[in-house]
């Protein structure tokens, strides 16, 4: 997918919602997808009607893109999300990161289910993710670059912009839960890890294990959109969890954890959307 594709998605984003930019994006991970539908005031525009976007598959996720006032601004929420586990290419993965950031966002938070390594954290628990280990081997800037996307070598010394994670740990706070920052291991998936490769993230340093948000957050970067990431603890990592992992044990945690996700989304969505800070 290229930047002709994007732009086109754009216009079409922009003429569905009868807005021609938006301030920030979220992107709703696995279980997650309800919140939009708590927002007042939402255009809600199918996957399947814009031109280019793929739809995702996966149980528990929703698809549709949802336009809705939030503080003095305007926010775009991707409600589920395609994988790459599911045979999609790297950039179909990153293609509607690519287009609300097209549509005018400055500023992307990506939210999603992940294992727990870290043995503070318990399943419901939140965490800010403050850097990222990709362990795929994949990345979805592989390729010719689009110089009209961004530069052909990305830094990523701060790919979750530390701005935005002091501005979430303080919503934590208020929210009345732990502020835990954590670094978050891409696996390819569909496959959970084994309890070794459980081992080996948490020596190479990672607190949390999953499936997504990293090809994301590269795009996001990519373009110059800052990145803000949740993940949302569904379950402990295999090998310390003492149950085998199941997909329902991950949507049951989702929607036991939905109260205080929605919250910290409520008090945090303004600040981030007009983009001022706490
Ligand atoms: N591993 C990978 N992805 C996940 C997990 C996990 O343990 N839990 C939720 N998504």
């Amino acid at each position: 997918m290229n930047y002709e594709e994007t732009t086109q998605a754009a216009a079409f984003i922009a003429d569905a919602t009868g807005f021609d930019t938006h301030d920030a994006a979220l992107v709703l991970g696995s279980g997650l997808g309800d919140y939009a539908a708590s927002l007042p005031d939402a255009v809600v525009v199918p996957y399947a009607d814009i031109p280019g976007f793929p739809v995702p598959q996966v149980v528990g996720h929703g698809g549709s893109l949802i336009s809705a006032p939030v503080g003095d601004g305007r926010i775009l929420i991707l409600s589920g999300r395609v994988h790459t586990y599911e045979g999609w290419e790297m950039d179909e993965v990153v293609f509607g990161v690519r287009a609300v950031i097209a549509s005018g966002a400055k500023r992307v938070m990506l939210t999603n289910a992940a294992g727990g390594v870290n043995s503070s954290y318990s399943p419901g628990d939140l965490v800010i993710i403050d850097d990222h280990l990709n362990l795929t081997g994949r990345n979805p800037l592989l390729g010719a670059n689009d110089d009209r996307l961004g530069p052909r070598f990305p830094d990523l010394s701060t790919v979750y912009t530390p701005r935005l994670r002091a501005e979430l740990a303080k919503v934590f706070t208020d929210v009345g839960i732990t502020p835990y920052e954590g670094t978050y291991a891409w696996f390819l998936g569909p496959t959970y890890e084994t309890p070794a490769e459980v081992q080996m993230g948490r020596t190479l340093g990672a607190d949390l294990v999953g499936m997504s948000t990293v090809p994301e957050a590269i795009a996001a970067r990519h373009m110059g959109a800052e990145v803000a990431g949740i993940s949302l603890v569904t379950n402990l990592a295999a090998g310390i969890s003492p149950t085998p992992l199941s997909h329902d044990e991950v949507t049951e945690t989702a929607a036991r954890a939905k109260e205080t996700f929605t919250a910290v989304l409520d008090a945090y969505l303004p600040i981030f959307v007009s983009g001022s800070g706490v």
